[in-house]
């Protein structure tokens, strides 16, 4: 394989590879392992499709492919797939994708749709760009940006809309972001949001306009957190601000802002209580 600039390859406790961009000093993937994370964080949830005979000629949005845990181990866990989107900025990192000892069929399948795309259609772009020309619906929508405070621009309430015009009822969304503005913004699109828990931990959300598919659905504590400063979401009107103007608008949104605090939150509920 040839170098790739800025990135470092490391083996994860699963044995699979992970990576870890030194530039911007954030790992792709989970050190705890890269294929377990993509299984239990993005395709378990979806095993409730199974569970409603809803997993028939599947259509799947990957935002943000990398190289493609996520993808690789949807198409190892269904089998009707009707269609799979990839949306990734670095090209060059996601035509290698098919090089990482995923497992040889699924490697071959990648390899295959990049050079001649049939099942899996790869889109090289910023993924904001990419989402606002589409009038698509997806069954799965998988988001695996890197964390809000390194790259906000896909975390903001204005994205997570465009993401919901491109769900129909039964449609499941994936993140492994549980963070409160995120939970807040998937709320405020009417859908159910559930943590995704695995030994007494949350380690994702999903969500769905289909109450019935979510199980774990935040609870009215969690609801009531979302109205303070700490959920306040962050806004990117017209899809087209950068990672600092983001942060900054938010920033001073918490700052200026008359709602209570998380801990004052937290103190109140205990004296009530
Ligand atoms: C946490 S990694 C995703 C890991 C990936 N799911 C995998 O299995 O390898 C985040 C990915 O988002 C990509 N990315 C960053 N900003 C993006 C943007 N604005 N639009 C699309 N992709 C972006 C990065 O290049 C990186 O590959």
């Amino acid at each position: 394989m040839q170098n790739l600039d800025n990135i470092e390859i490391f083996i994860t406790q699963d044995g699979s590879i992970g990576l870890y961009d030194k530039a911007l000093d954030e790992i792709y993937h989970s050190k705890f392992g890269a294929k377990k994370e993509s299984f239990e964080k993005f395709v378990e949830p979806c095993f409730i499709l199974k569970k409603n005979g809803l997993d028939k000629n599947l259509k799947l949005l990957d935002i943000c492919f990398g190289i493609g845990y996520n993808t690789k181990c949807f198409l190892e866990n269904f089998e009707s797939i009707d269609l799979i989107d990839c949306i990734e900025i670095d090209e060059n990192l996601a035509k290698k994708s098919f090089e990482f000892n995923y497992s040889k069929k699924i490697d071959s399948i990648i390899e295959k749709n990049l050079k001649n795309p049939d099942l899996i259609h790869f889109y090289f772009d910023d993924a904001r760009n990419v989402i606002k020309k589409s009038d698509k619906k997806y069954d799965v929508i998988f988001l695996d940006a890197f964390c809000p405070h390194k790259q906000s621009v896909l975390w903001s309430e204005d994205f997570i809309f465009e993401i919901t015009k491109k769900m129909h009822q039964n449609s499941i969304f994936c993140t492994y972001n549980h963070s409160m503005p995120i939970l807040k913004a998937l709320l405020q699109n009417n859908l159910a949001v559930g943590h995704v828990i695995k030994e007494n931990k949350i380690i994702s959300t999903y969500a769905s306009f289909n109450s019935d598919l979510i199980e774990n659905q935040i609870n009215q504590y969690e609801k009531d957190m979302l109205n303070t400063k700490s959920a306040i979401t962050y806004k990117d009107k017209g899809l087209c601000h950068t990672h600092e103007e983001i942060i900054n608008y938010r920033n001073s949104e918490v700052q200026n802002s008359s709602l209570q605090t998380l801990s004052q939150y937290k103190k109140r509920h205990l004296e009530v209580v």
